[in-house]
This record gives structure tokens, sequence and C-alpha cells, in this order.
């Protein structure tokens, strides 16, 4: 007979105590502990089981597995080059940013040459059907569920075999025989154990969409991150329709590619020459610099912005967004040092065009000109 008992556990660390505690001994997290039921008809962990099968690195094939392409180039090239065979990878972003737009729009183009199932867990299949309306999608080249049982879900992408399968969220999910609370990190964590061995055990990629928590983490402390093939985040500007789509982890391409989108009203569009969109933003005014940045495989034009003003106050403001904050400072220094102006005595603001973030040295001469062209109030040619 199965006996269960009700403990609790450390979401962060998995300590396990009788009672509920509001903050956990081992590791000292708040708020972290969740009923878990106990089960006693789990199987114990010990030598019983049965022995792995070894074998030679020599004898493993490397033929080179093809790539499930969507034809959708921007999103082909975030991922390596397509989806990867056999891989589990989530696609996250806020609520309403365009995941299950992009989801369905990739869906579509893939449905073409391969078999794909696409299962709402959060979404009626009449919902569905009106985003596949609007979106223009061939909704009989594939099939849908909104069944959110994983395990039914499982069963049937083994009984219908699809190259693809996209979980439409992983959060909505119900682990059938889970210890751990719906929703709750404990669950998240066994449902993405289970995902992995079935995309690598039956052969079929899968897709997870997930929503970024108040922390701004996934699903909690990282939990999916380090668990799966690849994670991608979808992330826009607030002002514009833009989408902008990163590889964040991607155990089969590089991390620094970028995809962008353009959402409208038949779903989100591709924008291959997205520097004649950021051209469109250029100022020509003074304290302007335009300053070419590979962004993985493409230069992106941005444009470095300054602004330096005699300061009123004894310490001098200095505020920087998208560039380190203390390499605008050092450059300030130097052209103090060497061109004898006192910007020591202004204010300094700057910032990169778009909303964008550069990292290292390639802004350096930018932000030079920048504030030079500020400075002595002259627009760069
Ligand atoms: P959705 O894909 O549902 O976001 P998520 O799955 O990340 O929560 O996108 C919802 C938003 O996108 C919603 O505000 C409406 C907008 N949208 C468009 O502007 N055009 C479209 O063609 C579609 C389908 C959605
Ligand atoms: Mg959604």
């Amino acid at each position: 007979m199965t006996k269960s008992t009700v403990k609790y556990a450390c979401e962060t660390c998995s300590y396990v105590s009788v009672k509920w505690l509001g903050c956990c001994p081992e590791c000292n997290e708040w708020d972290s502990f969740l009923e878990s039921v106990n089960r006693s008809d789990k199987k114990k962990f010990g030598t019983t089981q049965q022995a792995a099968t070894l074998t030679h690195l020599s004898s493993v094939s490397l033929e080179s597995q093809p790539r499930i392409v969507s034809g959708i180039t921007e999103w082909d090239r975030v991922l390596g080059g397509g989806i990867m065979q056999n891989s589990l990878l989530v696609l996250t972003g806020d609520p309403g940013i365009g995941k299950s737009t992009l989801l369905l729009q990739v869906c579509n183009a893939i449905a073409r040459k391969h078999a794909v199932s696409y299962f709402s867990t959060e979404e009626s299949l009449q919902q569905v059907k009106q985003r596949a309306m609007r979106l223009s999608c061939d909704a009989e080249h594939f099939t849908f569920s909104d069944n959110p049982d994983l395990g039914a879900i499982l069963a049937t992408a083994e009984a219908s075999k699809p190259a693809v399968i996209v979980i439409d969220s992983i959060q909505s999910c119900f682990v059938p025989g889970s210890n751990s609370l719906p929703g709750s990190v404990g669950q998240l964590r066994e449902a993405i154990f289970h995902l992995m061995r079935f995309a690598k055990e039956k052969g079929i990629s899968i897709i997870l969409s997930s929503h970024i928590t108040k922390e701004g983490i996934i699903a909690g402390p990282k939990t999916l991150e380090h668990m799966v093939d690849g994670v991608f985040y979808l992330q826009g500007e607030d002002q514009w329709q833009t989408r902008i789509l990163r590889a964040v982890k991607n155990r089969f391409g590089t991390i620094n590619e970028i995809g962008f989108f353009e959402m409208g009203a038949q779903g989100l569009q591709e924008m291959a020459n997205i520097n004649a969109y950021l051209l469109d933003d250029v100022s020509h005014e003074s304290g302007a610099a335009l300053i070419s940045v590979m962004e993985g495989s493409r230069p992106l034009l941005l444009e470095i912005q300054a602004l330096t003003i005699q300061s009123k106050l004894t310490m001098p403001q200095r505020v920087v967004s998208g560039i380190d904050h203390k390499q605008v400072i050092l450059i300030a220094a130097i052209l103090e040092k060497y061109l004898h102006i006192k910007l020591s005595t202004h204010d300094i603001f700057c910032k990169v065009s778009g909303g964008f973030k550069i990292k290292g040295s390639v802004s350096d001469l930018g932000i030079a000109l920048a504030l030079l062209s500020s400075y002595f109030q002259q627009p760069l040619p």
C-alpha cells in the first residue's frame, strides 16, 4: 500500500523539514518552503539498478545530424543554423512579448517539411485557432492539443513521433505523480528532467516556452538554464514594436547572434535590414557619434549620444546607460589630461541609441568623439 506523508522542502537547496519554516536553516533563503508529498513506494537509489551500457567513443557515429530549418532566417541564425535534432530548447521572455506568436510561426514554417505538434497548455484550441488565422498559418499541416498533462503530452508524442513538439508554456503543465506543487520550481525541475530524457531517447526536438518571473530570471533560481540545450530570450523595446531574439545558452551554436523582428498585425516580421532601421534613429546633432559594433556575425550601426554641460554641482553628474560607466569616466579623464578641456567641471550624460548595450572597448573612440562633439557643440561629419 502507498503511504504518503506531507513534508516541506526548500525550493532553493532541497532541504527537507517536517514543519514549514520561514527561513531555510541550510541556505538561509526566506519563504522558500513548499509542501512536498513523500511517497514511501519510491524506489531506493542503490546498486540494484540495471547497469548502464559502456561504449568506446570510437564506435560512436559522428554523422552530422541535419538541422530542422524553418526558413525564418532570424530564428534559424540565432539557433545556430536551425533546430538541432533531439534537442530541448527554451524560449523565454516577459508575458505578452510574443513567445506564442513566434512559436506558432516557427511551427507553421517547419511543418512544410517536418511533422510538428503544438501543445498549448495555457490557451484553448479556439484561442490558438484565432491566432493561427491572424498569422495566416496553414494549420492543416500540423496538429494541436490543449491537454496540459505532461504525461499525456509525452505519450502523444511517442505515439505520433513528430520531428518537433512545442509546449507553450512549461509553467502551466501538470506533472502527474509529482512530489511538488504545480508551477513550483521543484515541479519544473522534474518536468525538464523527463523532457530532456524523452528528447534524447525518442529523437524528438522539444521547444518550451517559459515566463520570466518577477526577479527577471526564468523560473526561479535559473532552474531551467543549466538543464536544457538552449535558452533563448525574446526581448522588446517599450516604445517600438521591435523584438530581439537572443541566445543566452546554446549547446549547438554561438550565443552572440541576435535576431530582429517587428510585431505587426500579422505577427512577427523579420527585420533583415536592421541597419536601415537603426539609421532612421540617427540624430546628426552635436554629441552623436555613429559606431559599428559586431553582434554575432553582423555589424550593427549604433549611435553613441553624449551631452556635456557646465555643472552647477560640486560633484558633477555622470549618467551613463548601455556602456560601462567607468569607461566613460576614464575617457573623459584622458581627454581632460591630453586636450586640456575642463570635462571634470561638466555633467556628462552618455547613452547608446535604441537601448542597446555595448561591452568591451569597441565604443571607446565613439565615446571620445561624442564627448568632444558635445563639448565643442560641433556635429560630427
Ligand atoms: P503572445 O505571443 O501571446 O505573447 P506571449 O506568448 O509571450 O505571452 O503575444 C501577445 C501580444 O502580441 C499581444 O499583446 C498581441 C500582440 N500581437 C500582435 O500585435 N500581432 C499579432 O499578429 C499577434 C498574434 C499578437
Ligand atoms: Mg503565450
